[in-house]
């Protein structure tokens, strides 16, 4: 059986003050969970994000790194300082990266290895633009992002792997895919596992939808077979609907 992982990605938003706030007040709406719930948040909030969710089942992380342990790399940053920040997982790939900043499979591919020489666990996201899919692209797209992302990541790695399906026309709209379109391309995510591995480490893959998910979807999303977990962006940045969605049941 496969863990369930819901994640929110606040993107470039929420000064410390107002992430610290926020932790406080979900460490209080989750007392009772037992899972842990995953928070990428901007890397001034890390440290205080971090310090506030000890004792709970709150999981802190980053939205980006740099490959590189340390250098001339103005306005970069470090898995190591991450680490120590007490960030326990990354983002890489995320589509907002690859677009607006132009990343490459490659560059994310030495973000990867660089994220597990350091323990961080790699979320790595995925997803084809509106265009790739009306061109019938889409399962292309998403199998090079994959097979370059992950290039040289053996099977014993995969145990702290996250891959995460984000179509890039499902991100920030309000229009999902629909849980078909979701569950299709999560199987073939996990097809492309099996020939990249095996048969047993594609079925242990944790693989979570992103695309905007809403209190409304979650549950629908959740009930497909070969998704194990949600990433969730601008309903996240609400307590109030992110617990919404993190107890969809
Ligand atoms: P969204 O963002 O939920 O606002 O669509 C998801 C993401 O970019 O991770």
């Amino acid at each position: 059986m496969r863990k369930e992982l819901i994640a929110g990605n606040w993107k470039m938003y929420k000064t410390s003050a107002e992430a610290v706030s926020y932790v406080e007040a979900l460490k209080t709406a989750l007392v009772e969970r037992q899972e842990p719930v995953y928070l990428a948040v901007p890397f001034t909030a890390i440290h205080p994000c971090a310090e506030k969710a000890q004792g709970s089942h709150i999981v802190i992380g980053a939205q980006n790194m740099n490959d590189a342990s340390e250098g001339a790399f103005t306005g970069e940053i470090a898995a190591t300082m991450l680490k120590e920040a007490g960030a326990q997982f990354v983002l890489l790939g995320h589509s907002e990266r690859r677009h607006i900043f132009k990343e490459s499979n490659a560059f994310i591919n030495r973000k990867v290895h660089q994220a597990i020489k350091e323990n961080l666990i790699p979320f790595l996201c995925v997803g084809e633009t509106k265009a790739d899919r009306e061109e019938g692209r889409a399962e292309e797209v998403v199998a090079l992002q994959l097979k370059e992302s992950l290039k040289g990541v053996t099977e014993t790695q995969t145990e702290s792997l996250v891959i995460a399906y984000e179509p890039v026309w499902a991100i920030g709209n309000g229009k999902p895919a629909t849980a078909q379109e979701a569950q299709e391309m999560h199987a073939f995510v996990r097809k492309i596992a099996e020939e990249i591995w095996s048969t047993s480490t594609a079925e242990k893959l944790t693989l979570v939808y992103g695309g905007s998910v809403n209190p409304e979807n979650a549950a629908t999303m959740m009930q497909q077979p070969d998704i194990d977990g949600l990433l969730v962006g601008g309903a996240s940045l609400s307590v109030e609907t992110f617990t919404k969605i993190i107890n969809y049941r």
